[in-house]
């Protein structure tokens, strides 16, 4: 009888642990953009320049210089697109001279060419320019977007109401468009907006945006130079944990093309922002771009990475090199980077040095590497096979601001006799507990 009571109270306690409430649904697993998005954003070729005739331009361009067939999708319009007041019944209004043919005839065209649809909108009562913000507006908005027939909202974080109105502080003021959303999504059964928080990165919104949308903006407005690549990339490189699928740290949109920056560093900006697994949106006016830019865009192999199907998190790094480990230094950030892949572990090493370097690493400073076995090295921008590295490599003469990125994938047991028997010291410990003669 005393059995059969614990029985029943055994099956109880199971019953109650299975029963009990599912986890809250975040936006973690809405089904969206899972993977870091791809595209154009009008913003840094433009600013508040735009037209329809731009915008298409620009998709135009996405097709035509092949971007798209290599997995840019998304054509985004920032600020600037809309008239300064809503309608009489409160609806925000495209502008009528800029988008004189409706935001559903761009979005009909855009999607026409095989590409997705971006809108721009701000958490507060205005935009950065001092067009009308969601504040308060938040379903309506979230609701004329999808009915304009975008796919993907930014949300600026200008004209903060304050405290005596919001009473939420930023993350319930991220919360209020996160929710219209999804509510959206429920009653329309469409898949939700891909919801991208444009918030600096006070708050940390890499702690909390997650539960909200699909990347949130880690830093303030890139620019240009060298200083702000090499600034967010030290940034970043404290908070690299926080990308994953369905959740990307936002690194700003592209300088690629810009001027600004040389052949080396523009290569160093796409290859931190792709390994890191940031939005890689296109900020440029593309009916000039050089050759040689659109080369580095197009670099189909660190696309494969950004996009990686198996693995979602990004690189981090793993020495900081000039530096000690965890300094942060917004001319010199870290060096010595590794992550995982679906083919293999990646090494992103940067040159923050005005000169030329040679970068030198041993491999089990990653902790992707396996002690004893030997790596096939692959260089992801000359696209060769650079022989088989035991134990280290060095990248040789690596331009000023410039960057090895690197595929090393298994190739076997490291040769006998390669040297010591262990790649490091501590790592060789006998079973009767001395060190094995000759480590
Ligand atoms: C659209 O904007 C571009 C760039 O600002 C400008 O050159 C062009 O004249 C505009 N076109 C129309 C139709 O407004
Ligand atoms: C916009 O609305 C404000 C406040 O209602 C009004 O003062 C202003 O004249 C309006 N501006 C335009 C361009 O209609
Ligand atoms: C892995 O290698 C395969 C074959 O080369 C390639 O198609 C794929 O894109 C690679 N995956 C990544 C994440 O680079
Ligand atoms: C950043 O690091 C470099 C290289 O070590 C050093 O010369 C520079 O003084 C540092 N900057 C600051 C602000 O500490
Ligand atoms: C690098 O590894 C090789 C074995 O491949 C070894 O002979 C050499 O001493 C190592 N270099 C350094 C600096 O550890
Ligand atoms: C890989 O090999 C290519 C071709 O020889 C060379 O240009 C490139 O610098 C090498 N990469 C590294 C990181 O050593
Ligand atoms: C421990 O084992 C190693 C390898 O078998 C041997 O060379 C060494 O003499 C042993 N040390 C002791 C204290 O037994």
């Amino acid at each position: 009888m005393a059995s059969f009571a614990l029985l029943i109270t055994s099956l109880l306690v199971v019953w109650t642990v299975l029963s009990r409430e599912p986890p809250v649904v975040h936006a973690l697993d809405s089904g969206v953009a899972k993977l870091p998005v791809l595209g154009y954003n009008t913003w840094n070729a433009y600013h508040c320049d735009i037209n329809e005739t731009v915008v298409l331009q620009a998709a135009q361009l996405m097709v035509s210089l092949g971007l798209a067939d290599v997995g840019y999708k998304h054509v985004n319009i920032d600020d600037c697109y809309a008239e300064k007041n809503r309608s009489a019944s409160g609806d925000i209004v495209a502008d009528k001279e800029r988008f004189a043919a409706g935001m559903n005839d761009l979005t009909d065209k855009i999607h026409a060419m095989g590409l997705k649809a971006g809108i721009y909108s701000d958490s507060g009562w205005f935009t950065c320019q001092l067009y009308p913000g969601s504040y308060q507006n938040e379903a309506r908005d979230a609701k004329l977007f999808q009915d304009w027939g975008f796919d993907y909202l930014k949300f600026d974080n200008c004209a903060v109401p304050y405290d005596a109105i919001i009473r939420e502080g930023i993350v319930g003021k991220y919360k209020r468009m996160a929710d219209a959303i999804a509510d959206l999504a429920k009653s329309s059964g469409k898949p939700p907006l891909i919801f991208s928080l444009c918030e600096w990165g006070e708050e940390q919104p890499w702690l909390w945006a997650r539960r909200f949308g699909q990347s949130w903006r880690t830093t303030g407005d890139i620019s240009p130079d060298w200083g702000s690549i090499a600034s967010i990339i030290n940034q970043n490189s404290f908070i690299a944990w926080a990308s994953d699928f369905y959740g990307h740290n936002d690194m700003d949109i592209l300088e690629i093309g810009n001027g600004g920056l040389t052949h080396d560093e523009a290569k160093t900006h796409f290859t931190a922002w792709a390994l890191m697994k940031s939005p890689l949106l296109i900020g440029t006016d593309l009916s000039t771009i050089s050759d040689a830019d659109l080369a580095i865009l197009k670099n189909t192999e660190l696309l494969a990475l950004s996009q990686d199907p198996v693995v979602g998190t990004g690189v981090a790094p793993f020495r900081w090199g000039i530096n000690p480990d965890w300094v942060s230094n917004s001319t010199h950030p870290a060096q010595f980077w590794s992550g995982e892949s679906q083919n293999g572990t990646v090494f992103m090493l940067i040159n923050t040095l005005d000169e030329p370097a040679d970068l030198f690493f041993s491999l089990t400073e990653s902790p992707w590497i396996r002690a004893g076995r030997q790596y096939a090295v692959r260089d992801l921008w000359t696209h060769t096979a650079n022989g088989t590295a035991v134990r280290n490599f060095t990248a040789r003469g690596v331009p000023p601001h410039g960057v090895a990125a690197l595929l090393l994938t298994d190739a076997g047991d490291e040769p006998p006799d390669v040297g010591p028997p262990c790649a490091r010291r501590e790592w060789c410990i006998d079973r009767n507990g001395t060190l094995a003669p000759g480590a």
